[in-house]
């Protein structure tokens, strides 16, 4: 038997008891008389204790041989501590040791296996296992076990039935790239991993299984961000015989029930705000609704007076910023820069102060009365106090440049609160969206999502107008999850294709399969996934996925632990046809 108790668990009760414990040396303190470890496992510390006295002296000569991340296991009794440390569960007793076994030594470790430690992010990727020893990274692994079993439970108690999907299929497009995977026996064709299980769950819809859900993992080739990774996990669910509303009704639940029981927060409806709407008051299909500086249209009051840039633009539109009539021209000059930065690329920024008595004072102060800026504070909802900042030009490009302040302007004054959470429905996206690269409209959800049946008849004059029956779930600016209800009708389907630019030729070559299954009863179906990873880092408090994932990729997409993507030998690369054989 390697231990009778973890190292978290012994307790001032357990005095007197005969104990075996197993586990890492965290540190060790030499006092030549005696000498205390700290003993590590997943579960916690416990301080061991060779005591001259009462510990036989081979058994302390070994002791002094131990090094950190030594891996040992002790025998002894447990003992009241003379001076008890409060700050760990452990800390009223110590082991006295009477027998010491060293399992494994172990080599200094590149980093210090602390809270805080002394290693880089390239060094604790590299040895990731050492990292995954320390505090931070085990609890977010052990807290996104907590968040899936909840996931778990709770779709399995609403007869949702976990059904794995193949890997090895063929390109779904979801907008990303496909890894790809050649295939051996048969030369010169290839299986793409899946983008989502999105056909097969719909599959499962054909084949009647009603309620599907699967933690799966996705593959995506696209560039990596914070919240991005080539491999990452969805909540994959589908659901027949509902519509949009159950879909919300469901999923809501979900989240509430993760609230609940991580955070005991209750949240009782959650707000709902079309695509549009979002668009226009916060300028992101993902607004972060913990904080204000809603958007404010200012064409009305801000043209038709001399102010040509503004004459000129599509859209001028500005935010309340709270407090800041305060700020010094040197940091408004700094703001401006920051817009004007290429990755935000304003041409400029114009602001007002709103100062006491109802005056303003304000950068156009040439071209504006008080009354005209009085309008502006009525329109963006500025108060005393407040800095008006206003963006001008193309509509889109504009709010996506006030978004990206406003954000910006949230973390900095600390609103965006990792405690807080505000989750949002954004619903009727639009179906389709214009790609300026290939010259034509792409799925803006997937080809899948069936269009709002009152927009049909845009499709063949607007097709950009025509809404789809669409949703995301938003949590704290961040898309946790999407979905759709499906087109379930073959023609439909077909129809959906040839506005997407496939020949007939081509959609029953790519998606025949889908299109005879609807021909033998298909129901009405819909769903949605959430991404895993995204849920458990913002119920976690933050926004970067890797701290979640055991072995995550960097930002280049390599594993620098296993080394991985590499270059594979050229017997290999002739069994997959990929290199001409040797003559
Ligand atoms: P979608 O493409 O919106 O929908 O993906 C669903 C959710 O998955 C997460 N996600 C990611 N997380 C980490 N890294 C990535 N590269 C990544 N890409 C996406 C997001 C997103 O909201 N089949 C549809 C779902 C459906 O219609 O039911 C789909 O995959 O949180």
């Amino acid at each position: 038997m390697y231990r009778s108790n973890t190292n978290g668990e012994l307790r001032i009760s357990d005095v007197n008891k005969e104990v075996t414990l197993s586990g890492w040396v965290q540190k060790s303190r030499d006092k030549g008389f005696m000498i205390w470890v700290d003993l590590r496992d997943r579960y916690g510390i416990t301080q061991l204790i060779f005591d001259e006295a009462r510990t036989e002296s081979s058994v302390m000569e070994l002791a002094k041989s131990l090094g950190r991340e030594f891996v040992i296991q002790v025998k002894g009794t447990v003992i009241e501590r003379e001076s008890k440390n409060s700050n760990i569960p452990t800390g009223d007793i110590e082991v006295l040791v009477k027998e010491l076994t060293i399992l494994n030594a172990a080599q200094l470790p590149p980093f210090t296996i602390e809270d805080d430690t002394d290693g880089g992010e390239d060094i604790r990727m590299k040895y990731r296992y050492l990292d995954i020893r320390r505090n931070p990274v085990k609890n977010s692994l052990l807290f996104r076990h907590k968040v899936a079993q909840q996931v778990r439970n709770y779709l399995s108690n609403l007869d949702f039935c976990e059904v794995e999907t193949p890997y090895l299929i063929k390109s779904t497009p979801e907008g990303a790239r496909d890894f790809v995977v050649p295939s051996r026996m048969n030369p010169g064709q290839f299986y793409a991993l899946p983008q989502s299980p999105q056909t097969f769950k719909q599959l499962l819809m054909v084949g009647g299984m009603d309620r599907y859900f699967q933690i799966v993992k996705c593959f995506r080739d696209e560039d990596l961000r914070a919240d991005r990774q080539p491999e990452f996990t969805q909540i994959d669910c589908e659901m027949a015989f509902i519509e949009q509303e159950d879909i919300l009704n469901v999923f809501e639940g979900l989240t509430r029930h993760l609230l609940k029981e991580i955070h005991n927060i209750e949240i009782e409806k959650f707000p709902r705000m079309t695509f549009d709407e979002a668009m226009r008051s916060y300028g992101n299909d993902k607004p972060d609704i913990r904080f204000g500086m809603k958007f404010g249209e200012l064409n009305t009051v801000a043209q038709h007076k001399d102010f040509p840039v503004f004459n000129a633009a599509e859209l001028v539109v500005g935010i309340a910023v709270p407090g800041a009539a305060s700020y010094t021209r040197k940091e408004i000059d700094g703001l401006i820069d920051w817009v004007k930065r290429p990755q935000v690329g304003a041409s400029g920024m114009v602001y007002v102060k709103c100062e006491g008595n109802g005056q303003y004072k304000s950068s156009v102060d040439k071209f504006y009365d008080q009354e005209d800026l009085a309008k502006w504070a009525e329109v963006t909802g500025a108060k005393e106090g407040d800095l008006i900042l206003v963006l001008s030009g193309p509509a889109n490009k504009t709010r996506g440049q006030l978004s990206a302040l406003r954000m910006e302007l949230g973390n900095r004054m600390g609103l965006r609160k990792p405690d807080e959470f505000a989750p949002l429905w954004v619903i009727d996206f639009p179906l389709l969206e214009w790609d300026e690269e290939s010259e034509r409209f792409h799925a803006m959800h997937h080809p899948f999502t069936s269009p709002k049946p009152e927009d049909m008849h845009l499709l063949d004059t607007d097709p950009g107008k025509v809404r789809a029956n669409a949703y995301d779930l938003v949590l704290n600016g961040n898309e946790i999850g999407g979905g759709s209800i499906r087109i379930h009708d073959k023609e439909m389907q077909a129809l959906m294709f040839k506005h997407l630019g496939f020949t007939p030729e081509q959609a029953q070559d790519q998606f025949g399969f889908l299109m005879n299954a609807f021909q033998y009863g298909a129901p009405p179906h819909g769903g949605l996934a959430f991404g895993l990873d995204r849920l458990v880092a913002i119920l976690g408090g933050q926004e970067t996925i890797r701290d979640f994932i055991a072995f995550p990729k960097n930002n280049s997409g390599r594993d620098v632990m296993i080394d991985a993507p590499a270059t594979i030998d050229n017997v290999q690369l002739q069994e997959l046809s990929l290199a001409l054989a040797k003559k």
